[in-house]
């Protein structure tokens, strides 16, 4: 930070409102993005952390359609939930708006009538796949039909699933809309396109040459844009949702949604500082940092940036973009649609008064450099063996000695030994590497940082043993327990920014008052001697087994259901010639006895009366029927295999079943009585 900033504007991505957010988003953005702005409030910096939600786009109107709601009641409902929930989990926005309100329509709409008054876009017409009977135009995604390659009849018009190709909505046979399945045709549509590639050289030299410092995966991602050459892009859709085009006879047309939202940004500052606002995005003074996941780079670092180049105006463009890669949850990629996720708000109601837990093991395996996995029993460990083990224990041992020894109140410090000496040294070092750490966006190593002071704390009361040294040395005890409970002090401040409800709770309990600050860390008297101290309360609770094994259970349902939703029909088998078909004998039987094979789980032994005599046949169906609920029922089977022997029984046939979507067979009968022996014909 060899530049000298007067003040720093903080973004986060706007999560899109058409689902809650889980624990991706906050990974990803918004606690590294808090964890910052905290760090800047404690050192007194002037700091802005502006957030919202993301209204508008095709997905949020396809939702409304689904559920028979308006995309604006979509809206209301996610904007709550998303907004209550970053509140409960600390996550400190200045202010938290959303993109349907007023302001931002006005402000996104001035933005580009500006653009457009100034020569910035040019138009392009094209055919764009039409639903006629919506009496809309479609995204390509949107549009289903066969694919021309593989003959998938489930193919989008964007991709097919099936081969991997990918398609333009034109490619498709016989398209339809997914909307409606209405067919689809193609119409003459107009629109505003952004020419990127006038920008190309200035975003190159901005980026490549001035931003060497940006992490290698943004820096990388930019370089391969910029590498491949920038086009035009659209910045106005088709579509009845979302900021109008402000240009007469642009009826059924909006801004796209990539172009307001983050425009929404700037929407959000002027909410909370209508007086001052332009300060954070207009004087070179201000530094701007966009907190992002990875499929939001080129957004932010070529398309806004040549936005805000467009503007002119003095807009600044960002001094950082510190995109994380995905946090995965247990080995599967994080879905909204496929609810493959922990919700923000499910946890803070699952985990009452656990919101640092969440925040500690996100931080402690964010995906910074790479994608990261979320599982349950990382979350379990990292709070039993750290959070409980090391960072609780620590604090823990040194309020309960002082209440022993000292009835509580703080001890005065007797004469320093090395001990102390060597620890203050050690806590400046951390302090020195934690700022270090946090200046340049390594939030985990920050965090590793942070409780390396609860590590010596521990060492410390281990080389110390004030237990025994209160039998002989009151006096040595005091400057123990002294020590230990400065360290106390220094661990509420450095947590404050990552695990901010307990450093509160560890300040009150700590009897500090105000509140703490960045230049307290590591003063010696920090704590006063004298100070009464507050109950020892624990900070931190062990998680059990059971309850981890209630989300495990959670997420196994999931995925079961899953797996059904996306189950389809097995494709048609290679054509059999009637004669061969009528070869098989299919006939029904009535089950005169049935019972379960002894030592195989899954299969049953039939006696079946079939008109003759009785024969045996055993079938792998004793997962999904109790022996008794067939006896009397009558089921069809194949008489014409050749016996079989399975666990030492000769199964004379084969008795039919109809395998589920979840993979349950169900026996098949006829729909009537029918005389034993009857062929199936
Ligand atoms: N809603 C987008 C997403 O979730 C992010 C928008 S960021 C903004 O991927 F800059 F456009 F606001
Ligand atoms: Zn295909």
């Amino acid at each position: 930070m060899e530049k000298k900033f007067k003040r720093t504007l903080v973004t986060t991505a706007l999560p899109y409102a058409n689902g809650p957010v889980h624990i991706g988003h906050l990974a990803g953005v918004y606690v590294p993005a808090d964890i910052y702005v905290r760090y800047l409030r404690l050192k007194g910096e002037d700091v802005v952390m502006v957030g919202g939600s993301d209204e508008h786009g095709v997905p949020i109107t396809l939702r409304a359609r689904k559920e028979g709601i308006t995309p604006q009641q979509v809206v209301d409902r996610y904007h709550a939930i998303i907004r209550d929930s970053l509140r409960d989990l600390g996550v400190s926005f200045d202010v938290y708006s959303r993109t349907s309100s007023q302001l931002h329509h006005e402000t996104a709409s001035e933005f580009f009538s500006h653009l457009l008054e100034k020569g910035e876009f040019t138009v392009q017409t094209s055919q764009q796949p039409y639903d006629e009977s919506a009496g809309e135009f479609l995204a390509d995604r949107y549009v289903t039909g066969t694919c021309p390659r593989c003959g998938n009849e489930r193919a989008y018009g964007d991709q097919c699933e099936a081969c991997g190709s990918s398609l333009n909505a034109t490619d498709l046979i016989n398209p339809r809309s997914a909307l409606t399945d209405a067919p689809v045709t193609m119409r003459e549509t107009t629109h505003w396109y952004l020419p990127l590639d006038r920008w190309e050289e200035r975003l190159r030299s901005w980026i490549l040459d001035g931003h060497k410092e940006w992490k290698t995966n943004v820096y990388g991602q930019c370089k391969s844009w910029l590498d491949s050459g920038l086009q035009p892009r659209a910045v106005s859709r088709d579509l009845n949702w979302g900021v109008p085009v402000p240009v007469e006879g642009a009826d059924g047309k909006v801004l796209y949604v990539w172009f307001d939202a983050p425009i929404g940004y700037i929407s959000n500052t002027k909410e909370l500082l209508p007086d001052t606002w332009q300060t954070y995005w207009k004087d070179p003074e201000t530094r701007i940092i966009n907190f992002i996941g990875k499929d939001n780079i080129v957004f932010h670092c070529i398309v806004f940036p040549a936005m805000l180049m467009a503007y002119g105006d003095n807009f600044q463009l960002p001094d950082n973009v510190p995109a994380n890669e995905f946090l995965n949850l247990e080995g599967d990629k994080i879905s909204t649609s496929r609810n493959w996720a922990v919700w923000l708000h499910e946890y803070l109601a699952d985990f009452p008064g656990k919101q640092d837990v969440l925040r500690y093991v996100l931080t402690a395996n964010a995906p910074e450099t790479k994608d990261n996995d979320f599982t349950w029993a990382d979350f379990q460990a990292r709070n039993n063996n750290e959070l409980v083990a090391i960072l609780g224990n620590f604090i823990n041992r040194a309020m309960v000695l002082t209440h022993k020894y000292f009835n509580g109140a703080v001890p005065a410090a007797g004469t320093l030994s090395d001990k102390e000496r060597t620890l203050q040294a050690d806590i400046e070092n951390v302090k020195q590497r934690l700022a270090a750490a946090l200046d340049t966006f390594h939030f985990r190593e920050g965090l590793r940082e942070a409780m390396e002071l609860a590590r010596l704390g521990n060492r410390y009361l281990q080389e110390t043993e004030p237990w025994k040294l209160a039998k002989t040395d009151m006096e040595a005890t005091a400057t123990v327990l002294n020590t230990a409970l400065q360290l106390c002090a220094d661990i509420a401040v450095a947590f404050e920014p990552f695990l901010p409800f307990t450093s509160d709770k560890l300040w009150q309990m700590l009897g500090m008052d105000g509140k703490p600050a960045w230049t307290m860390l590591g003063q010696p008297e920090l704590i006063a001697a004298g100070t009464q101290l507050g109950q020892p309360e624990l900070l931190f609770e062990k998680i059990e087994d059971t309850t981890i094994q209630g989300q495990l259970d959670r997420l196994a349902r999931i995925k079961e259901e899953n797996k059904q939703a996306s189950w389809r029909p097995a494709p048609q088998q290679p054509d059999v010639d009637f004669d061969s078909f009528m070869k098989a004998d299919l006939r029904v039987g009535t089950v005169i006895e049935c019972e379960k094979v002894p030592k195989a789980d899954k299969l049953l032994r039939f006696l079946i009366d079939d008109g003759m005599e009785r024969r045996t046949i055993v079938s792998g169906i004793a997962k999904y029927y109790k022996p008794e609920e067939l006896v009397g029922r009558q089921v069809v089977f194949i008489a014409n295999l050749p016996p079989r022997k399975l666990k030492g029984i000769t199964s004379q046939g084969m008795i039919l079943s109809a395998e589920n979507s979840d993979g349950s067979l169900c026996v098949i009968a006829p729909s009537g009585p029918v005389a034993p022996g009857a062929q199936v014909k």
